[in-house]
C-alpha cells in the first residue's frame, strides 16, 4: 500500500488525476471504476480539463460506478447517475452507453446485483477510484460484524445518511438503502486509489494506517489485503495518523 500525503485538496486532486491521465493515455479502452461524493470532484475536473485542453480521449473508455441509492432514477438530482452525468460524463467524449451506474429502480434488485457483478467480471476494472466515509466505509459497505462480498443491497448507517444529507433538500429525503459493490467486486480491480480529504476523514484514515490489522468495523482497512492500493490524502485527513 502506497500512501501519498498532499498539502491540500488541490494537490490531492492533481496527483490522482495525473495517475488517471497516464492510465488513459497508455490504454485507450481503459475500464475505470468510479466513485461519487465530494472527494473525487477535483479529480474529475482535471480530467475534463485534460480532455478540453490536451484532447484526452475517452471515446473507448468504459466506466463502472460503485453504488446507487435504491428508489432513485437517473433524473433525480440526488442520484449518482445524475451526479456522474453532470460532474464528468457530459463534459468528456465518453459514450454514455459505456458508462455504468447501478439502476436504483431495477425491478428485481437481487437479480440486478448479480448481473452487475457479472458486468464487472466481463469488463474487468483496470483502476478503481474510492472515497471513504467518515465511518470508514468504502462504496456503501458499512462498518459491522459482517461485510458483503458481492454487489448487494446495503442499509445505510445513520452517520452516512447524515453525511450525505447535504446532497438532498432534507435529511428525510436521503434513501436508507443502496445498491453497492461488495468487497470482492472491488478487489477485482487491478489497481485501487483511495482518496481522503479534510479533518472529518482523519479518524477513519488513522484507523487504517495506525496499526497492522484489518477490521470489519473499518471496511476500508480490508484494502490492506489488495496487492495494488494507493492512498492519497491531504494533510488534514492525515492529521490523526502517527508518523
Ligand atoms: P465524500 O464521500 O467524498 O462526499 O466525503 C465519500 C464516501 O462516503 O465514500
Amino acid at each position: 500500500m502506497r500512501v501519498f500525503v498532499e498539502k491540500d485538496y488541490d494537490a490531492l486532486s492533481d496527483r490522482a488525476s495525473r495517475i488517471l491521465i497516464e492510465e488513459i493515455k497508455s490504454k485507450k479502452d481503459l475500464v475505470l471504476g468510479l466513485a461519487t461524493g465530494s472527494t473525487p470532484i477535483g479529480t474529475y475536473e482535471r480530467l475534463i480539463k485534460a480532455h478540453r485542453e490536451e484532447g484526452l480521449d475517452f471515446s473507448q473508455v468504459k466506466s463502472i460506478n460503485l453504488d446507487e441509492y435504491v428508489g432513485l432514477d437517473g433524473n433525480h438530482p440526488g442520484s449518482y447517475r445524475y451526479f456522474m452525468d453532470n460532474v464528468l460524463f457530459n463534459h468528456i467524449n465518453i459514450c454514455k452507453s459505456n458508462t455504468h451506474v447501478p439502476d436504483g429502480t431495477a425491478e428485481n434488485l437481487e437479480e440486478y446485483c448479480k448481473a452487475y457483478d457479472s458486468l464487472i467480471d466481463k469488463y474487468g476494472i483496470d483502476i478503481q477510484i474510492l472515497g471513504i466515509g467518515s465511518n470508514g466505509h468504502i462504496a456503501f459497505i458499512e462498518p459491522g460484524e459482517e461485510l458483503s462480498l458481492h454487489t448487494s443491497i446495503a442499509r445505510l448507517k445513520e452517520s452516512t445518511i447524515n453525511d450525505n444529507a447535504r446532497f438532498f433538500n432534507s435529511r428525510e429525503e436521503v434513501p436508507d438503502k443502496a445498491i453497492s459493490l461488495g468487497i470482492l467486486s472491488i478487489f477485482k480491480a487491478k489497481k485501487i486509489i483511495l482518496l481522503a480529504s479534510g479533518k472529518n476523514k482523519a479518524s477513519a484514515i488513522a484507523k487504517i494506517l495506525n496499526n497492522d490489522t484489518i477490521s470489519t468495523k473499518v471496511p476500508a482497512s480490508i484494502l490492506k489485503l489488495h496487492p495494488d492500493v494507493t492512498i492519497i490524502v491531504d494533510e488534514e485527513a492525515y492529521s490523526e495518523t502517527k508518523i
